[in-house]
């Protein structure tokens, strides 16, 4: 297939216009209709997502596919973890240590997520927290609805299918770069045939729970959770999350700042 047809002068601006409406018009998706996707439309996306540039090719990463009673059973046990685990951060010490106890839910996997943003990014987080919440009427200081909001993760908000992303440990960080293109060619594909999706970095932390239902190899490590499925018309699906600036990430050579 030729890419010159996508190159010609005449139609560029078109183009250019079009694809920059096209990616502003993605979002992340919340609410799922149940209507399943076909696993031959999931191995569609996967194709488009394999023509994305590689690290010499080698494609460093896998993906899990969980559907159906595989998935019903993961998020089982993740919903039954995040109960206990959410008790126990907003329990007193008494409860901390009667969970901790009995076994609290915590992190098997990533524990270092759990960590506080740094404070040049910490207000961009904070940012789309509360207006994502304030969006859907979660109010201020209310742990428990944004517990249960949180909580949807683990139902992976009603999506037909759950894609769980794997990389080859001994690229480090550069395998998650490979990834990350590959992922975004996934959603754009999916956005382009009227689906929506989620990234799910919430599922990183019971990696476990995957491994108990693939065959995932040892040199691989989970990077995260995608939801795939056709979007509700719901309100939660109409945020639109802060875009910035590009001279918010550009770094200007010294000589001109
Ligand atoms: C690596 C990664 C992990 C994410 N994890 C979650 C998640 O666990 N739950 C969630 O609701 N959104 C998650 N998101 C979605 C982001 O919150 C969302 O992309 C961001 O707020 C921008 O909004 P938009 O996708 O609608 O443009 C994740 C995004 C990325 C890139």
């Amino acid at each position: 297939m030729s890419a010159s047809k996508w190159q010609k002068h005449d139609r560029a601006e078109t183009i250019a216009g079009d694809f920059s409406e096209f990616l502003a018009t993605r979002r992340s998706t919340r609410d799922f209709a149940p209507t399943p996707i076909p696993h031959e439309l999931i191995e569609s996306l996967i194709a488009d997502a394999l023509t994305a540039p590689s690290w010499s090719n080698t494609r460093p990463f896998k993906i899990c596919i969980a559907t159906g009673d595989v998935k019903e059973r993961i998020s089982s046990e993740f919903l039954a973890r995040w109960s206990k685990l959410s008790t126990f951060r907003n329990g007193n010490l008494f409860i901390k240590v009667k969970k901790l106890l009995k076994g609290a839910g915590l992190p098997t996997s990533n524990r270092l997520l759990a960590r506080a943003y740094v404070p040049e990014l910490k207000p961009r987080a904070e940012r789309v927290g509360r207006e994502l919440y304030e969006w859907i009427g979660v109010q201020r200081g209310d742990r428990k609805a944004r517990d249960a909001q949180w909580a949807k993760n683990y139902e992976f908000f009603n999506a037909p299918a759950e894609l769980i992303i794997y990389i080859h440990k001994s690229l480090h960080i550069f395998a998650a770069n490979d990834a990350g293109l590959m992922l975004q060619n996934l959603i754009l594909s999916a956005h382009a045939r009227g689906l929506g999706t989620c990234l799910q970095g919430a599922v990183v932390i019971w990696d476990d729970v995957i491994r108990g239902e693939f065959d995932v190899p040892k040199d691989y490590r989970i990077l995260t959770g995608l939801a795939i499925g056709y979007p509700k018309d719901s309100h939660v699906n109409k945020f639109g999350a802060h875009r910035l600036a590009p001279e918010e990430i550009i770094i200007k050579p010294r000589s001109e700042s």
